[in-house]
């Protein structure tokens, strides 16, 4: 059974669930440590990014939220561990940065709409958008990769 965080989410962020649970689960059992580098797109609480930094590797997480930005900085803090964590879309924020590790649990209820939300709780899950941003990650695994251990589970 995986460690309970205690985790703070500013208004509008969205709240860990089971699933993002179980990624953090998996997240711990990666084979990270110091000076691995590990991203976490669409970080939401942070809770994947802070699963991550348990292990003392460097974390970066991005979210297109400025309130998820700061969520993540303060469960951060809270936790007494550094993570940078940058607003903007997908990749954007870590220009071509490469990882040992990139995780993500995006926004993944396929959207009635043509548009996006830019705003509001359904950014958080409304896919639309993801569906560019999923294959971003995909297509990008290799040329992402700064180690061999990297591996493609997620998609
Ligand atoms: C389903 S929530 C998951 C949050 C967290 N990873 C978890 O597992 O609890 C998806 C997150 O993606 C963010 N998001 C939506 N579109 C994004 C984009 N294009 N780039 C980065 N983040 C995005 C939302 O703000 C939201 O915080």
């Amino acid at each position: 059974m995986g460690r309970v965080m205690e985790l703070l989410t500013l208004p509008g962020v969205f709240a860990p669930i089971s699933d993002s649970r179980l990624l953090a689960e998996a997240v711990r059992r990666e084979d990270l440590g110091p000076g691995s580098k590990a991203l976490d797109l669409c970080t939401g609480s942070g809770i994947l990014a802070l699963a991550a930094a348990e292990s003392g590797a460097d974390v970066t997480a991005v979210d297109v939220s400025r309130r998820a930005v700061l969520t993540v900085r303060l469960n951060a803090w809270r936790a007494g561990t550094r993570v940078r964590a940058l607003r903007g879309r997908c990749f954007e924020p870590v220009g071509h940065e490469c990882f040992d590790l990139i995780v993500s649990n995006p926004p993944y209820v396929p959207s009635p709409r043509e548009d996006l939300p830019t705003r509001g709780p359904s950014r958080a899950w409304e896919a639309s958008e993801w569906t560019h941003c999923a294959r971003s990650v995909r297509s990008s695994s290799n040329t992402r990769r700064r180690s061999s251990s990297i591996r493609d589970r997620a998609w």
